[in-house]
């Protein structure tokens, strides 16, 4: 082992761009592996991936895995994600909390280089691919949009790093692949050519690392792991690396649905359609005779409404595949796989998946997307407010040339009697009001039944009948606290156990939050952010400690109106802060 000095000269050799080709370190540099490794071209790789599924805040937690909403992470996952129907499992992994030593030999804990590479293994065992990465380290010390950022320390840690990560995973076969960083940031020029020389580094660190690396394939990044930015500021490397390389993006858009902004609780429309469109045909206008990865995309279970979703995995997913670029959707363990109960939280989006990636066609359950609406509904649901009477209900569905051929109660597993308990007229389904007597009995509210539709081909879909009435707060007012701090409001649910908007309303009129949204349609004026601004628990309904700082600052007592699905006229529970 050299010693410090002499290591830190070689660095900045390597860091100068004259790079050493033997192992600068002495340690176990240059590996020499025993196994085979099976080249295989990037687009190849790519490809192979398709669909692929993250393993979302578990290695890549702060600071430890498990210390997010996941438990450390069991081989029997891989099992469930594989049976499933998945090829590839990218495996975000947060190193920042692991460095034994600090300048210039930046130790990683080799316990965490272990666990890395035994969950490595657990993957590529089962025959799916691996995508190693550097992933929260974007937040701290590899930053480079940071006031003080040190460029010289970044960049030696980061080669650092990878040249471990690259020894440890060195001879692992040709189903491994590395990705340089995750989602680093950038907002200039200047931020997207050092985006460049982080990747090159990268590629000098895994080859001087030795064993299978020259020959592993990498999917490289830009700013942000953003189409736009990637577009306009990555360079390919330096040609002297022979890495099969391609370039990965990740795409949350539009943020309004994605992230339940501004009261945008649907998506499917034309309009919807054509952005998001356009937006993959720019990054593959850009890069077209380059293989692009799509790393992460997500709409979640969690906070997106069930036909707007169902619409957008169906349409990005085909987007996708028309533009030749493989996918892996992200999972944070709370999205879409349970993992402690081994059990997919919305089966349809599954089957809409696989369905989407094999090329075949599904049906779709419409629901309202015109922005001029004022109430809204979705064929997920057909909805009866408790105490009015049970009246036949027609909803709408996109047939896509399928028909439909059977529709069954997945509780008693008996089939609906066609004529009699449902009929289809045109591209609706009418259910009969004699067959929803017999589920509505009661004044329960929430979902009585769910009902399976299967059709000539593609994916089956659910309908959920359900009951609402307005759920109760528990108190209506409050005074506006001397300190913000989230505000937790007591609810009694009554219908989906989420609120679908949130507005804020000041005393003199005008919108707490986001005047601009005013320009918006009726169901989006004045609404508020998912997580920024409110939220929910089991029992509370939550106004973010941001949004009493907002009434503090606008010094008016504002009104709160608390929206829920089905999105219409009297679903809803009001809360004032007086001031
Ligand atoms: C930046 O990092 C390099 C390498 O660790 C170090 O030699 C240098 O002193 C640092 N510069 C500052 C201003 O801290
Ligand atoms: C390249 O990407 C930019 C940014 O998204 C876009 O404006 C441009 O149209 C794209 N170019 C092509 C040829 O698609
Ligand atoms: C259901 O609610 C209505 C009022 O909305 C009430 O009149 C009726 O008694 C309730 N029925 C049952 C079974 O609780
Ligand atoms: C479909 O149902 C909607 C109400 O949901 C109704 O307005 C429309 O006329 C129906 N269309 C057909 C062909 O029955
Ligand atoms: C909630 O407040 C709005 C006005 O902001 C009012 O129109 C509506 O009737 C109220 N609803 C309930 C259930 O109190």
């Amino acid at each position: 082992m050299a010693g410090k000095s002499s290591k830190a000269v070689l660095l900045a050799t390597i860091l100068q761009g004259a790079f050493a080709v033997i192992d600068p370190w002495g340690r176990c540099g240059g590996a020499q592996c025993t196994g085979t490794f099976t080249p295989i071209s990037a687009s190849a790789y790519i490809d192979s991936l398709n669909p692929g599924w993250n393993l979302g805040n578990t290695l890549d937690a702060i600071q430890n895995e498990g210390d997010w909403n996941n438990p450390p992470v069991v081989p029997s996952t891989f099992d469930s994600i594989l049976a499933s129907g998945f090829k590839s499992i990218r495996l975000p992994v947060t190193w920042a909390y692991h460095f034994t030593s600090d300048s210039p030999t930046w130790d990683v804990d080799p316990a965490w280089l272990q666990r890395v590479s035994d969950v490595v293994d657990q993957v590529t065992s089962r025959g799916l691919k691996a995508l190693v990465n550097v992933h929260h380290d974007s937040w701290t010390w590899a930053d480079v949009t940071l006031a003080n950022a040190n460029i010289t320390q970044i960049e030696e840690q980061f080669y650092r790093l990878w040249f471990q990560i690259g020894t440890k995973l060195a001879c692992k076969g040709s189903s491994v692949a590395f990705e340089p960083i995750n989602e680093p940031p950038g907002t200039t020029e200047a931020h997207g050519k050092e985006q460049n020389r982080l990747n090159g580094i990268f590629l000098q660190a895994i080859n001087d690392a030795g064993g299978f690396n020259p020959q592993r394939v990498v999917t490289l990044v830009g700013s942000g792991e953003d189409a736009v930015k990637t577009s306009q500021w990555f360079e390919p490397p330096d040609a002297k690396f022979k890495n099969p390389w391609g370039v990965q993006f990740h795409y949350y858009s539009p943020y309004d649905f994605i992230f339940s902004a501004w009261g945008k609780t649907t998506w499917g429309s034309a309009a919807d359609k054509a952005a998001l469109e356009a937006d993959f045909a720019a990054i593959r206008g850009n890069f077209t005779d380059v293989p692009l990865l799509l790393g992460e995309w997500d709409a979640s279970n969690t906070n997106t409404e069930t036909a707007g979703r169902w619409r957008y995995f169906d349409f990005l997913l085909r987007t996708a595949a028309k533009y030749n670029i493989p996918t892996i959707i992200w999972d944070n363990g709370l999205d879409h796989f349970d993992r402690a109960a081994g059990k997919w939280r919305d089966e349809t989006v599954l089957k809409i998946l696989q369905s989407a990636v094999k090329g075949d066609v599904n049906a779709l359950p419409d629901s309202t997307t015109d922005t001029a609406a004022t109430s809204q509904f979705s064929s997920a649901f057909v909805w009866n407010k408790v105490g009015e009477s049970v009246k036949a209900v027609s909803v709408p569905y996109l047939f896509n040339g399928l028909t439909l051929s059977s529709i069954t109660d997945t509780k008693t597993s008996k089939a609906l009697v066609k004529g009699t308990d449902y009929s289809v007229e045109g591209s609706n389904v009418t259910f009969s009001s004699s067959f929803l007597s017999t589920v509505y009995t009661s004044n329960a509210t929430g979902t009585l039944a769910t009902l399976s539709l299967k059709f000539s081909g593609g994916a089956p879909l659910v309908v959920q009948i359900a009951q609402w009435a307005p759920p109760k707060l528990g108190a209506t007012s409050s005074a506006l606290p001397a300190t913000s701090a989230d505000l937790l409001i007591p609810i009694t649910w009554a219908g989906q156990n989420r609120p679908a908007a949130v507005r804020a309303i000041k005393s003199d009129g005008g919108i707490l939050i986001e005047d601009w949204t005013q320009y918006l349609g009726p169901l989006q004026q004045g609404r508020m952010t998912y997580e920024n601004q409110w939220n929910w628990d089991q029992g509370n309904v939550i106004l973010k400690a941001a949004v009493l700082d907002a009434v503090r600052a606008a010094g008016k007592t504002t009104a709160f109106t608390f929206e829920f699905y089905p999105r219409v006229e009297g679903n809803v529970a009001n809360y004032t802060i007086t001031v």
